[in-house]
């Protein structure tokens, strides 16, 4: 099947380096109200977005990203925090004394948070407005909590830099994805098979040169999963569930 929304989800990619036309106030407003119509768990809404504008706080948020520079000559820089304070302080507000945030409450706010960031990405492309996710917003949360002035229960859950794509960025072929069979199951989980599992990334592989999926996984493995700011991010991840307990 095909339509402008299919194919506008198909042609997406990310955008790392960015010409040098701004996003204007128009388009970052039209931006963040797409990110405002996205469902959330009981319409709570329960993220809170920065609205990263100091070039020297956008210059220390791509330094405690793993020191990712183009983070910094992002046009829009949004940080989409999972926000449980809200209601509980509306709720005491109100005379209430309600129970501590607990993993249940954070893990809704993670999803509502990630929806509406999703729903921005979408808007800024139909606006020919390319972004990327910073997962590594996860990392430093104690000078992260520092540099954003984060209180407890308050994650950053992603960021998303925005900004039009070079004509090299629009060129770069996007990245292959698994095939239909390797990530959905009828009805109950099951595990791949040892032989699927190896097909399944062979496939995925297509468009890598000479993969082979041994070599391929041990340095993705080592790159990734083993990596210094892997670690980091696993580490400081538990500093924020610790609100949670
Ligand atoms: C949660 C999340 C975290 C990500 N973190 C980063 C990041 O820190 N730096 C980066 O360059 N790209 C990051 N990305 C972008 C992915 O690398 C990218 O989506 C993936 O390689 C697929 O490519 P595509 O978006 O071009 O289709 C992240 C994406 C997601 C969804």
């Amino acid at each position: 099947m095909e339509n402008e929304i299919l194919r506008a989800l198909h042609a997406r990619k990310s955008v790392r380096v960015f010409t040098d036309q701004p996003v204007t106030a128009e388009e970052r407003e039209a931006i963040l109200q797409a990110a405002f119509q996205a469902p959330t768990a009981g319409n709570q809404q329960m993220y809170t977005i920065l609205d990263i504008t100091d070039p020297a706080l956008k210059e220390r948020m791509a330094d405690l990203c793993d020191h990712q520079p183009f983070i910094a000559k992002a046009k829009l820089c949004l940080v989409f925090l999972a926000d449980c304070r809200r209601w509980p302080r509306a709720y005491r507000a109100a005379g209430m004394e309600p129970r501590d945030p607990g993993p249940g409450d954070l893990l809704l706010a993670l999803a509502d948070t990630c929806i509406a960031a999703q729903n921005a990405v979408t808007a800024a492309e139909s606006l020919g407005i390319g972004s990327c996710y910073i997962g590594d917003v996860l990392e430093n949360a104690e000078a992260m909590r520092e540099t954003l002035h984060l209180p407890a229960h308050v994650v950053p859950a992603c960021m998303l830099v925005f900004g039009r794509p070079t004509s090299q960025q629009q060129e770069r072929v996007k990245p292959a994805r698994f095939r239909e069979e390797a990530v959905v199951c009828e009805n109950v989980y099951r595990d791949r098979t040892e032989e699927e599992l190896r097909e399944d990334f062979t496939l995925r592989g297509a468009n890598v040169p000479e993969f082979q999926f041994d070599r391929y996984i041990q340095a993705f493995c080592k790159r990734k999963y083993e990596s210094d700011f892997s670690r980091e991010m696993s580490r400081s991840a538990g500093v924020y569930l610790k609100d949670f307990e």
